[in-house]
């Protein structure tokens, strides 16, 4: 099967609040995407990896990735005002005789290889697969005015990761029905999961935690200068 990453690199890092795309954002030394795709240098996958960027900043990435990756041939394409329009743009940019397509966030630099192999595996089977961690903590479903509605089970409850692997027309026709619908979700799996399609769950890691706050870069700078990742 030929498979081909997908890196959605395009957010502006809001809730970040470091200036410029959050892709770019130093971390311990390096730009957080070039800490992410360092993950997948022995994978095979960075050769002809589609990376979805920002319009304005594509440029820059293209010369911060050749300082880091030398020749490796990326496929530059931009990005949109969601997650879901991003990756929507990167879909179409794969090569035609693609089987699967691993999506992964920037965002995500400590994601082990074997998740990403377990995905690969699982959506090949099943047709799509989505990295996630049983959730550690127990879960409240609010109100609109902030009482506890709920406190469903723990045991069916997992935390979304990345990467999410799909069997590359699963993904396309999940993508069409949500755009036919107008339905915006925050990740891809659950495109699939609505227009028909069987997700596996495989297991991740507390470390493919996706930096989003100061807090999680904090936390991502220690863990790497501590030698824990
Ligand atoms: N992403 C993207 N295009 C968008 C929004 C997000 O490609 N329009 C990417 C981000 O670059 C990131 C991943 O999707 O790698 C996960 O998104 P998130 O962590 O929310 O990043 P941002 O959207 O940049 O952050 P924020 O929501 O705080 O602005
Ligand atoms: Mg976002």
């Amino acid at each position: 099967v030929k498979t081909q990453l997908l890196v959605p690199a395009a957010g502006a890092g809001v809730r970040l609040g470091t200036p410029g795309p959050k892709a770019l954002t130093q971390l311990a030394g390096k730009p957080l995407i070039v800490r992410t795709l360092e993950r997948f240098a022995s994978s095979g996958l960075l050769s002809g990896a589609v990376i979805v960027t920002p319009s304005e900043a594509r440029d820059v990435f293209a010369e911060v990735l050749r300082g880091h990756f030398g020749d490796t041939p990326f496929v530059f394409t931009d990005g949109g005002a969601e997650r879901q329009d991003s990756v929507a743009n990167g879909l179409e940019k794969l090569e035609p005789d693609t089987d699967v397509v691993v999506v992964h966030d920037a965002a995500r630099p400590f994601v082990p290889l074997e998740s990403v192999e377990a995905s690969v595996n699982a959506a090949s089977e099943v047709g799509a697969a989505t990295v996630a961690v049983p959730s550690v903590d127990t879960v409240l479903v609010s109100d609109d005015a902030g009482f506890l509605a709920d406190t469903p089970d723990r045991r069916n409850l997992w935390v979304c990761q990345t990467p999410q692997t799909f069997q590359v027309d699963v993904l396309r026709r999940a993508y069409a029905a949500a755009r036919k619908d107008g339905f915006l979700g925050t990740d891809d799996a659950s495109l699939a999961r609505r227009w028909g399609g069987k997700v596996k769950l495989v297991m991740g890691s507390r470390l493919n935690f996706k930096i989003t706050t100061p807090a999680d870069m904090a936390l991502a700078e220690c863990l790497i200068r501590s030698g824990g990742v």
